[in-house]
């Protein structure tokens, strides 16, 4: 088929919705289709989905995407998935159902057993095997909670009756009509129990856990075809041919290729990567090493700085506690001030990541007084991201051990010029807003058309990335040292509120 006539279909499986974006072979998107899913909350500190919905959300959108962009499923030349990582689901393989709903990565359940992980010492080992701090965000400890939770399950998973999966092996087994149980390497290295310089699942570290080897998914590239669509879904036989986890497929549609180039992710949470070659290097000041992805032998690593909550504290502002009825409200709402009136929110909803790895803190809002209007609580959310990412790059500097001068963004949340300008005075480097900030979705299908020859290389590829807009910064460091003065005040005394 003529490939001008052909496109590609990215599903992005996100934290909060399910999209599927059709592109073409410039890289533009052509249709997008979205939709949100239930987000379940059954315990303080719990965040869990229904992995049926996951799957008929992400299904149904596909459908959508095909029919608004006009096209016939036969003209997708291939599929690439890109998903919330380290989010857990255990299904049975014979018949393809969910043994108890998707663990969500900002789930806390486990954060006291991962506490006495640390105590007995296995901190550095789980580092030096994994890149990982450990930390109930990633898969392992989910892994192990369910097996230990769900009436029977362990004996069945030791039977090999049991499939483990993030939410890529997920839909591929449900795309492939259960004929694949794979993961790609970048989510395979979020779960805490794979070897990211071995690239393999580690015994040790499956042994500490108690998971058995059985349920583990075979672990792929990024960009190969993992199988092809069984008809059900799209009525064709499409190759899926690319898959990453959300923040690595975002650092490749940023095309952040060379070492030394980084990107930050606006989405629930905010995510600051990058790529550091085909070395891992690992960090002296709290951040994550991680695999960018493989494409062919070769394997890029990164280093990553992991925020919980970013958007998800606007989302919280508005669905929460209702003092934003639309979050694109919060901008104008930040701008009718002249400052933040010395309000200060820590979004430590489920608990703090990078660089402060404390499981035990909570969300606090400070400085209120009678003044405070709900436009000081909004901008103190926005602000909030913003330093967050601040502290991030910092620790990713004293790694790198040169400033950076210029960070790539994307992400909804990278809408909002006023937290894009805040954040670059905040940072003193260029924010480079792409012409596409759907990237995350981009970096699929990039690795995807890499996969089927839809694009021939890298090079090509790397001639279709523009930027659209840079905020540089428009106040001096000094300007901005109180307002960060007050945030690490904040910070400091929301650190181990539970203990
Ligand atoms: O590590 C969690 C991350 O992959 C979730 O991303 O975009 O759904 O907030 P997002």
């Amino acid at each position: 088929m003529d490939q001008n006539n052909q496109y590609l279909m990215a599903l992005d499986q996100g934290t909060t919705s399910s999209r599927a974006i059709i592109f073409d072979k410039k890289g533009q998107p052509v249709a997008t289709a979205q939709k949100d899913f239930e987000q379940l909350f059954p315990q303080s500190g719990w965040v869990e989905h229904d992995p049926r919905e996951i799957w008929t959300s992400q299904a149904s959108v596909a459908t959508e995407a095909i029919t608004r962009a006009n096209i016939s499923a036969h003209q997708l030349a291939g599929i690439g998935i890109t998903n919330q990582r380290e989010t857990t689901i255990l299904w049975d393989r014979n018949s393809g159902e969910p043994i108890f709903n998707a663990i969500v990565w900002q789930d806390r359940r486990t954060a006291a057993f991962c506490n006495s992980l640390k105590e007995k010492g296995y901190s550095e080992m789980v580092r030096d095997k994994t890149g990982l701090i450990i930390d109930a965000y990633f898969s392992g400890t989910k892994i192990k909670w369910i097996l230990d939770h769900v009436e029977g399950a362990r004996a069945r998973a030791e039977k090999g009756e049991i499939c483990f999966g993030t939410v890529d092996s997920w839909l591929v087994w449900k795309m492939t009509g259960g004929k694949a149980h794979i993961t790609d390497i970048t989510n395979a290295s979020r779960t805490m129990i794979f070897n990211i310089h071995e690239k393999a699942w580690d015994e040790e570290l499956l042994e500490l856990l108690d998971i058995p080897r059985a349920i583990l998914p075979v672990v792929k590239s990024s960009s190969e075809v993992y199988g092809t669509t069984s008809g059900d879904l799209l009525s064709a036989r499409i190759p899926i041919a690319g898959i990453a986890g959300d923040q690595q497929a975002a650092l490749f549609g940023q095309l952040c290729t060379e070492p030394g180039m980084a990107k930050t992710t606006y989405g629930t949470g905010c995510f600051l990567v990058m790529n550091t070659g085909e070395k891992p290097v690992k960090s002296n000041n709290q951040l994550l090493t991680t695999i960018a992805w493989q494409i062919g032998d070769q394997v890029q690593y990164a280093l990553e700085g992991s925020v919980f909550i970013g958007g998800a504290a606007i989302q919280w502002l508005r669905d929460g506690i209702s003092v934003v009825n639309d979050a694109r409200d919060s901008e104008k709402m930040a701008n009718s001030l002249s400052d933040n009136g010395g309000v200060y929110f820590v979004p430590a909803l489920t608990g703090l990541g990078a660089p402060y790895w404390d499981q035990d803190a909570r969300g606090s809002f400070f400085g209120i007084t009678r003044g405070t209007s709900r436009a000081h609580l909004v901008r103190a959310g926005l602000e909030a991201i913003a330093y967050q990412v601040y502290d991030v790059l910092k620790a990713m500097e004293k790694d790198a051990g040169e400033a950076t001068k210029e960070m790539r963004v994307d992400g909804g949340a990278t809408a909002n010029d006023f937290l894009m300008q805040f954040q670059a005075d905040l940072t003193q480097c260029a924010i480079k807003r792409p012409e596409i900030i759907e990237t995350t979705a981009l970096g699929a299908a990039y690795l995807a058309g890499l996969a089927v020859g839809y694009w021939k290389d890298l090079d090509e590829i790397r001639t279709l990335w523009k930027a659209d807009e840079s905020f540089t910064p428009k106040k001096d460091n000094v300007a901005m040292e109180k307002n960060l003065k007050y945030w690490h005040r904040a910070v400091k005394r929301t650190l181990n509120w539970l203990t």
